[in-house]
């Protein structure tokens, strides 16, 4: 009797088309980024690593090129249009191609929680900025490639903490709901040209890097509140967003889908 394997949490998801794609992962240089960038290296995909930081850019490229994969690092700062165009320059230039692009750099882990009468005016600008405007701009860089080719993947990731009503970061939820919000307008305009858009929206995932948005005390009440009663890894996105950029989900757009355990249902 043959058994077939089953895929293991960190392994790959093969669904058969990533090889030879070219994936640009924004901000990859830790937490979420860093395991989708190293699964779609697993997965045959070149995985671009477009991190404000540079150092740890590097450093994830060369751990998925230590265990084989393709990488390359180019320090980007989403929040700027030249210095993405150098990015999209420097993937064009060595790859020919850009199939996927995961627009997930945010100011996330660095929040100060704070009521939203306390959030000084540019605290507030610089996190629309990097977290809306970033993936505003990146998806307009990558079109033309996309275009190109008539084949597009791009996934926003915004947040499940959106539909729950959380307190204490309010530039942060005005942030991902705008994401969620642009998902549907830019999928019904690039449908035609074959680019499908969608956003994850996960539940609070706990990664490598400390963070001040979720307290120990909230930690346990989240987890009570999901049917599978345990802490969201980032493992347990890995595989929505390897559907999202494959051929699978070639008639799936416009759509959020919410990855949190069943915390909340919709
Ligand atoms: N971890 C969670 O619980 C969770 C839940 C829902 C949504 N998200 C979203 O997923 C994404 C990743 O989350 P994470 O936990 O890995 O966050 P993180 O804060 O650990 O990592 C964010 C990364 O983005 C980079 N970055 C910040 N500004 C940038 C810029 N201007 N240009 C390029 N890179 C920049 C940072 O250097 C860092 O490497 C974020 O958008 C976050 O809002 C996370």
């Amino acid at each position: 009797m043959t058994v077939q394997a089953m895929p293991v949490p960190g392994s790959a998801t093969d669904f058969g088309s990533l090889s030879g794609r070219v994936a640009i992962v924004t901000g990859a240089g830790q937490g979420l980024g860093r395991a989708f960038a190293k699964a779609f290296a697993r997965s045959g995909a070149v995985a671009v690593i477009a991190e404000l930081n540079a150092a740890k850019g590097e450093a994830v490229a060369k751990e998925i090129a230590d265990a084989g994969g393709q990488a390359l690092a180019v320090a980007t700062d989403v929040a700027s249009e030249d210095s993405i165009a150098a990015m999209i320059a420097a993937v064009e230039r060595r790859y020919g191609r850009i199939d996927i692009l995961v627009n997930n750099a945010g100011i996330f882990s660095t929040l100060e929680m704070r009521p939203f009468d306390q959030i000084p005016l540019d605290e507030w600008e610089r996190v629309l900025k990097v977290n809306v405007t970033g993936p505003f701009l990146c998806s307009r860089a990558v079109l033309p490639a996309m275009r190109r080719a008539k084949w597009g993947r791009i996934v926003h990731m915004a947040s499940g903490a959106v539909t729950m009503g959380r307190p204490n970061y309010l530039h942060y939820i005005a942030s991902k709901g705008a994401l969620a919000g642009m998902t549907g307008s830019m999928a019904r305009e690039l449908g035609p040209d074959g680019i499908t858009v969608n956003a994850i929206l996960p539940g609070a995932t706990f990664t490598e890097i400390e963070r001040k948005t979720v307290s120990p005390e909230q930690k346990v009440r989240i987890v009570a509140q999901q049917c599978i009663p345990r802490a969201e890894t980032p493992d347990d996105l890995v595989g929505t967003v390897l559907f999202l950029s494959s051929d699978s989900s070639a008639f799936l757009t416009g759509q959020c889908l919410t990855v949190d355990g069943g915390a909340t249902h919709r």
